[in-house]
């Protein structure tokens, strides 16, 4: 345990269960860190994760906390039941977390495992299931290692997940409470607190998690596989080689993967903040992180 705690505390990766599955998890805190979830998983795209905390109290600063959710965080937390709420301003969980989207997913598990590396870390955990991207979900210590081997620093063993789903999901960032995902925590049960729970409307159903994510977009246009610059432009560069510009934030001035995407949505937020004309992207290579990255910045250029 101690040598789990140590681990998450420099940025690497220790997947440990909860009652619902195992999780995948890194220091919510540290960009870095959390970039290395999804090169760990091989995801395609950026989802956003959700983050772990070892009580309502400690995870309350993070968001814009209502009654709703004071609500059912006290009857149904710690246990299987995720929020989703808009992040406060000064929220210090990565962006990366929350895929650059303005609201971020929270959950007390009840694991006693969890709830030691909680207290162990001193640190918010970011989790998805312990699977590579596309397959199932963990539900003992031996899937996560046949599912990700050396791509997990440490693997705490914790038997079998009791729940062995993962949590359910609801947004509570509208003014409707959205079920976005059935799971661990029945319907029923949260309908006597939730009496307006609606699923999300048919035109809008979610299939995969990822259509979720109300894709990040500047107020600005943006321009990929930029190689030189236009007037009023800002840069977002990659690698070494960047041409010369008035305004630029570099990726990974290493052409480093897992450096990109930490800063890939701080990046970008920073230089909409700027008010350029537009933003000219130098092309990342198409390979790892790379697609998850191209994927985000095809998004946000659309
Ligand atoms: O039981 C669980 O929830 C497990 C354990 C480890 O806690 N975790 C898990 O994580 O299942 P993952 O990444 O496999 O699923 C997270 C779900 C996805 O459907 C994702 O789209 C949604 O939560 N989610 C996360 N952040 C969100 C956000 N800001 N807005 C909407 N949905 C979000
Ligand atoms: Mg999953």
């Amino acid at each position: 345990m101690a040598r789990a705690a140590s681990l998450l505390r420099e940025g690497r990766l220790v997947a440990f269960p909860t009652e619902t599955v195992y999780g995948l998890g890194a220091d919510a805190t540290n960009d870095r860190a959390v970039a290395r979830i999804y090169a760990a998983k091989g995801r395609p795209s950026f989802n956003p994760l959700i983050v772990h905390g070892p009580s309502l109290e400690a995870l309350r600063p993070m968001v814009q906390w209502d009654a709703r959710a004071e609500c059912v965080a006290e009857a149904f937390w710690p246990g299987p039941l995720t929020l989703v709420l808009p992040r406060t301003a000064d929220c210090p969980v990565s962006a990366l977390a929350s895929a650059g989207l303005e609201t971020l997913a929270i959950r007390v598990p009840s694991h006693p495992v969890a709830r030691q590396l909680l207290a162990a870390a001193g640190r918010l955990i970011a989790a998805p299931s312990a699977n590579r991207s596309n397959a199932l979900s963990p539900t003992e210590a031996a899937h996560v290692v046949a599912s990700l081997g050396e791509a997990v620093d440490a693997v705490l063993d914790g038997g079998p997940c009791v729940v062995g789903l993962e949590s359910t999901v609801v947004d509570l960032s509208g003014a409707v409470p959205l079920l976005l995902r059935e799971g661990g925590l029945a319907r029923e049960a949260l309908l006597e607190h939730l009496p307006d729970l609606r699923r999300p409307e048919a035109g809008s159903a979610i299939k995969s998690p990822g259509m979720l994510a109300k894709h990040y977009a500047p107020d600005c246009p943006m321009r990929l596989g930029a190689v030189d610059m236009r007037a009023g432009e800002a840069l977002l560069a990659f690698g070494p080689d960047a041409p010369a510009a008035e305004i630029v934030l570099n990726l990974s001035e290493t052409g480093d993967l897992v450096e990109a995407a930490a800063n890939l949505f701080r990046h970008l937020h920073a230089l909409n903040a700027l008010a350029p004309v537009g933003i000219a992207v130098m092309p990342v290579p198409d390979v790892g992180l790379g697609r998850a990255i191209n994927d985000r910045l095809r998004r946000a250029a659309a």
